[in-house]
Protein backbone atom coordinates (compact mmCIF):
# COMPACT_ATOMS: atom_id res chain seq x y z
CA UNK A 1 0.00 0.00 0.00
CA UNK A 2 1.80 3.67 -0.92
CA UNK A 3 0.17 6.04 1.09
CA UNK A 4 1.63 9.58 0.53
CA UNK A 5 1.16 13.06 1.83
CA UNK A 6 0.57 16.65 0.39
CA UNK A 7 1.23 19.14 2.59
CA UNK A 8 0.85 22.57 2.74
CA UNK A 9 -1.55 25.61 4.89
CA UNK A 10 -4.37 25.42 2.50
CA UNK A 11 -5.06 28.82 3.52
CA UNK A 12 -7.52 28.68 1.90
CA UNK A 13 -7.41 25.03 -0.74
CA UNK A 14 -7.53 26.57 -4.00
CA UNK A 15 -8.58 24.39 -7.35
CA UNK A 16 -4.81 24.74 -8.22
CA UNK A 17 -4.38 22.40 -4.71
CA UNK A 18 -7.39 20.67 -5.59
CA UNK A 19 -6.10 19.43 -8.67
CA UNK A 20 -2.24 18.04 -7.53
CA UNK A 21 -4.66 16.35 -4.84
CA UNK A 22 -6.67 14.56 -7.12
CA UNK A 23 -3.98 13.24 -9.58
CA UNK A 24 -1.89 11.91 -6.43
CA UNK A 25 -5.45 10.17 -5.67
CA UNK A 26 -5.02 8.54 -9.19
CA UNK A 27 -1.75 7.49 -8.48
CA UNK A 28 -1.70 6.64 -4.71
CA UNK A 29 -3.72 3.84 -2.87
CA UNK A 30 -3.93 6.77 -0.22
CA UNK A 31 -3.60 10.92 -0.12
CA UNK A 32 -3.03 12.02 3.38
CA UNK A 33 -3.36 16.10 2.85
CA UNK A 34 -2.16 17.47 5.72
CA UNK A 35 -2.37 20.82 7.12
CA UNK A 36 0.27 22.52 9.38
CA UNK A 37 -0.28 23.71 12.54
CA UNK A 38 1.85 26.81 12.70
CA UNK A 39 0.73 29.32 15.23
CA UNK A 40 3.24 32.05 14.44
CA UNK A 41 1.67 33.09 10.86
CA UNK A 42 -1.28 35.00 11.27
CA UNK A 43 -3.94 33.13 8.95
CA UNK A 44 -7.21 33.52 7.23
CA UNK A 45 -8.83 30.63 8.43
CA UNK A 46 -8.11 28.81 11.74
CA UNK A 47 -6.56 24.82 11.17
CA UNK A 48 -10.26 23.66 11.97
CA UNK A 49 -11.29 25.92 9.41
CA UNK A 50 -8.79 24.59 6.89
CA UNK A 51 -9.09 21.47 7.76
CA UNK A 52 -13.22 21.51 7.58
CA UNK A 53 -12.76 22.83 4.44
CA UNK A 54 -10.60 20.56 2.49
CA UNK A 55 -12.45 17.70 4.15
CA UNK A 56 -15.35 18.76 2.22
CA UNK A 57 -13.63 19.60 -1.06
CA UNK A 58 -11.94 16.02 -1.07
CA UNK A 59 -15.27 14.23 0.04
CA UNK A 60 -15.64 12.41 -3.51
CA UNK A 61 -12.67 10.92 -3.17
CA UNK A 62 -12.39 7.82 -1.69
CA UNK A 63 -9.05 7.51 -0.74
CA UNK A 64 -8.19 11.16 1.04
CA UNK A 65 -8.11 11.93 4.30
CA UNK A 66 -7.44 15.23 5.65
CA UNK A 67 -5.09 15.61 8.67
CA UNK A 68 -3.25 18.37 10.76
CA UNK A 69 0.28 18.08 11.84
CA UNK A 70 2.80 20.31 13.60
CA UNK A 71 6.50 19.42 13.87
CA UNK A 72 8.67 18.09 11.17
CA UNK A 73 7.25 16.67 7.99
CA UNK A 74 9.19 13.39 7.74
CA UNK A 75 7.96 12.57 11.89
CA UNK A 76 4.65 13.13 10.69
CA UNK A 77 5.18 10.60 7.35
CA UNK A 78 7.18 8.22 9.93
CA UNK A 79 4.01 8.23 12.31
CA UNK A 80 1.64 7.60 9.35
CA UNK A 81 3.32 5.08 7.29
CA UNK A 82 3.52 7.94 4.51
CA UNK A 83 6.65 7.57 2.31
CA UNK A 84 6.48 10.04 0.06
CA UNK A 85 5.51 13.62 -0.11
CA UNK A 86 3.95 14.75 -3.50
CA UNK A 87 4.09 18.66 -4.28
CA UNK A 88 3.17 20.82 -7.46
CA UNK A 89 5.66 22.75 -9.04
CA UNK A 90 4.53 25.98 -10.42
CA UNK A 91 6.88 27.44 -12.11
CA UNK A 92 10.72 27.55 -12.16
CA UNK A 93 10.20 30.34 -9.35
CA UNK A 94 8.55 27.23 -7.12
CA UNK A 95 11.62 25.13 -7.37
CA UNK A 96 14.76 26.25 -5.45
CA UNK A 97 12.91 26.55 -2.09
CA UNK A 98 10.80 23.13 -2.79
CA UNK A 99 14.30 21.39 -4.05
CA UNK A 100 15.94 22.46 -0.75
CA UNK A 101 12.87 21.14 1.42
CA UNK A 102 12.82 17.93 -0.76
CA UNK A 103 16.57 17.04 0.14
CA UNK A 104 16.08 18.40 3.60
CA UNK A 105 13.40 15.86 4.37
CA UNK A 106 15.56 13.04 2.13
CA UNK A 107 18.44 13.51 4.48
CA UNK A 108 16.29 13.46 7.24
CA UNK A 109 14.61 10.75 7.25
CA UNK A 110 14.67 9.32 3.44
CA UNK A 111 11.29 10.47 2.83
CA UNK A 112 11.01 11.12 -0.97
CA UNK A 113 9.87 13.99 -2.58
CA UNK A 114 7.57 13.60 -6.30
CA UNK A 115 6.73 16.89 -7.89
CA UNK A 116 3.82 17.36 -10.27
CA UNK A 117 3.58 20.38 -12.93
CA UNK A 118 0.76 21.71 -12.34
CA UNK A 119 -2.37 22.55 -14.64
CA UNK A 120 -1.28 25.41 -16.58
CA UNK A 121 -4.76 27.06 -16.03
CA UNK A 122 -3.58 27.11 -12.19
CA UNK A 123 -0.16 28.11 -12.83
CA UNK A 124 -0.41 31.74 -11.12
CA UNK A 125 -2.13 31.01 -8.66
CA UNK A 126 -1.29 31.17 -4.88
CA UNK A 127 -3.91 31.13 -1.60
CA UNK A 128 -1.93 34.58 -0.83
CA UNK A 129 -2.94 35.91 -4.13
CA UNK A 130 -6.38 34.90 -3.81
CA UNK A 131 -6.91 36.46 -0.74
CA UNK A 132 -5.51 39.47 -1.65
CA UNK A 133 -7.77 40.00 -5.09
CA UNK A 134 -10.83 39.01 -2.82
CA UNK A 135 -10.06 41.38 -0.11
CA UNK A 136 -10.20 43.91 -2.21
CA UNK A 137 -13.80 42.54 -4.80
CA UNK A 138 -11.98 41.08 -7.22
CA UNK A 139 -13.58 38.10 -8.70
CA UNK A 140 -11.40 34.67 -7.63
CA UNK A 141 -14.46 32.03 -9.15
CA UNK A 142 -13.17 29.48 -10.56
CA UNK A 143 -9.86 29.72 -8.70
CA UNK A 144 -10.70 27.96 -5.83
CA UNK A 145 -14.10 25.53 -4.80
CA UNK A 146 -17.67 27.11 -4.81
CA UNK A 147 -17.52 26.26 -1.15
CA UNK A 148 -14.80 27.51 -0.27
CA UNK A 149 -15.47 30.72 -2.12
CA UNK A 150 -18.96 31.29 -0.19
CA UNK A 151 -16.48 31.04 3.03
CA UNK A 152 -13.98 33.33 1.59
CA UNK A 153 -16.15 35.91 0.99
CA UNK A 154 -18.55 35.73 4.43
CA UNK A 155 -14.95 36.01 6.44
CA UNK A 156 -13.64 39.21 4.11
CA UNK A 157 -17.17 40.81 4.57
CA UNK A 158 -16.73 40.28 8.49
CA UNK A 159 -13.28 42.20 8.78
O1 LIG B 1 1.72 25.72 1.80
P1 LIG B 1 3.11 25.96 2.30
O2 LIG B 1 3.09 26.96 3.44
O3 LIG B 1 4.08 26.33 1.22
O4 LIG B 1 3.61 24.56 2.90
C1 LIG B 1 4.90 24.42 3.43
C2 LIG B 1 5.04 23.10 4.21
C3 LIG B 1 3.92 22.92 5.20
C4 LIG B 1 5.04 21.94 3.24
C5 LIG B 1 6.42 23.16 4.92
O5 LIG B 1 6.55 24.38 5.58
C6 LIG B 1 6.61 22.04 5.93
O6 LIG B 1 6.74 20.89 5.59
N1 LIG B 1 6.61 22.43 7.23
C7 LIG B 1 6.72 21.51 8.34
C8 LIG B 1 8.03 21.72 9.10
C9 LIG B 1 9.17 21.00 8.42
O7 LIG B 1 9.17 19.80 8.29
N2 LIG B 1 10.14 21.80 7.97
C10 LIG B 1 11.30 21.29 7.29
C11 LIG B 1 10.98 21.03 5.81
S1 LIG B 1 12.45 20.78 5.01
Amino acid sequence: MQRVVCPGSFDPVTNGHLDIVSRAAGLYDEVVVAVLINITKRTLFTVDERVEMLREVTKSYGNVHVERFHGLLVDFCAANGITAVVKGLRAVSDFEYEMQMAQMNYRLAKVETLFMTTNPLYSFLRSSLVKDVARYGGDVSGLVPDYVLERLRARLAED
